[in-house]
């Protein structure tokens, strides 16, 4: 019995090829597949600009540099997510203000919003967790009401649509990770995707030393060096060919799961929303008291057979970091806690097999049975 990892990524493409004419060319920093890349990406997201950095917490730093926030500044932010989203907030000395979960998608719940706006808020920052979009219309319009920035993080749900959009393109910046549980990787990546040319314009500055356009090693602001290499974007290159497919397996493989493990009592499945296009990035079930043991007791029984899986993301308002700023200190956010104490997210590579699924549909079966025993 072969072990089952969360994920794999698939890299049986032009991957190779491409790498090796970058190594023959010796373009190896900037080089031609960064400019393909963008080019490509951004034609994939629907958006003017996409630019490469060196990983999804790069683009959001960038992102939210990119938008002048800083000290004093508040960013509304779900209270569920990577702690890379906050990150990105403190790293610009803002204030992160949290908002709790929607019950069923686990992103930020938009009812929740208006009431945590005050005189300095100044950006609002939805993620799309485990590849299923938040509800972005009315973020959007309590965007546009009190003229918030909109940034996305996008970076668990290429390829998702939100009322027949790509994630990606709704905020006025977005963000994307390409670490290599992504649907697409680049080994270590990200990109900023945007139809603003003037904030294009700064995240590339930003990302490259602010030298002035006028004149090289002139810099008039404090920028980085988070470039994305030609290396990495010609992996990059190879695996965008084939990103409609790598969807496509995403989906098959949540429609697959979704009739092995139905009929499982106290196991709750992941549920698309009528305005939304999910990519499953990871497909996520939830473990409710009626399973018969506790989340953390399912994840140990399926490792005994084989099977890997991880919890979902503990909450902002837990993490010591955070409280030892003296941040989110006797904050609440019940359904953010519900949900990271009780959600897993099992096998979802790009090479699963149905095969597999069906043993690790069994193997919750006999967790189960075990537990109840
Ligand atoms: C929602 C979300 N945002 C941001 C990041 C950060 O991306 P990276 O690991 O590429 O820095 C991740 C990924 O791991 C993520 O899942």
């Amino acid at each position: 019995m072969s072990f089952i990892p969360v994920n794999e990524p698939d890299l049986s493409g032009n991957e190779q090829r491409y790498v090796g004419e970058a190594v023959a060319s010796g373009w190896i920093s900037t080089g031609s597949f960064v400019q393909e890349f963008e080019r490509a990406f951004a034609a994939f997201c629907g958006t003017r600009h996409a630019v490469t950095t060196t990983s999804g917490t790069a683009a959001l730093q960038l992102a939210v540099a990119s938008l002048g926030l800083g000290e004093g500044d508040e960013v509304l932010v779900p209270s569920l997510t990577i702690v890379a989203t906050v990150f990105a907030v403190r790293y610009a000395r803002a204030t992160p203000v949290l908002i709790d979960s929607d019950p069923v998608t686990g992103n930020l719940d938009p009812s929740l919003i208006e009431r945590r706006i005050t005189r300095k808020t100044r950006a609002i920052l939805p993620v799309h967790l485990y590849g299923h979009p938040a509800d972005m219309d009315p973020i959007r319009e309590l965007a546009r009401r009190y003229r918030l920035a909109d940034i996305e993080d996008a970076a668990e749900a290429h390829g998702a649509e939100y009322h027949g959009r790509r994630a990606g393109s709704l905020g006025d910046v977005n963000c994307f990770s390409f670490y290599a549980n992504k649907i697409i990787t680049t080994g270590e990546g990200g990109m900023v995707t945007t139809d603003d040319d003037v904030l294009a314009q700064r995240v590339r500055r930003l990302k490259d030393l602010c030298h002035t356009p006028e004149r090289r090693f002139v810099h008039d602001d404090i920028g980085y060096t988070l470039r994305m290499t030609n290396l990495q974007a010609a992996v990059g290159v190879a695996q965008l060919e084939r990103v409609e497919q790598f969807l496509a397996h995403k989906r098959w493989m949540a429609e697959t799961y979704g009739r092995h493990l139905a009929g499982i009592g106290g196991l709750v499945l992941p549920q698309e929303q009528p305005w939304a296009r999910s990519v499953y990035w990871m497909y996520t079930v939830r473990v409710t008291p009626e399973f018969g043991c506790g989340r953390d007791e399912l994840m140990r029984r399926l490792r005994a057979k084989e099977v890997d899986s991880r919890s979902f993301f503990i909450p902002m308002h837990r993490q010591p970091v955070f409280l030892r700023e003296g941040l989110f200190a006797d904050e609440h956010y019940p359904v953010a806690d519900e949900l990271s104490d009780t959600g897993l997210y099992i096998p979802s590579g790009l090479t699963l097999t149905e095969a597999q699924i069906v043993r690790v549909a069994e193997a919750i079966r006999a967790c189960q049975s075990e537990a109840r025993a």
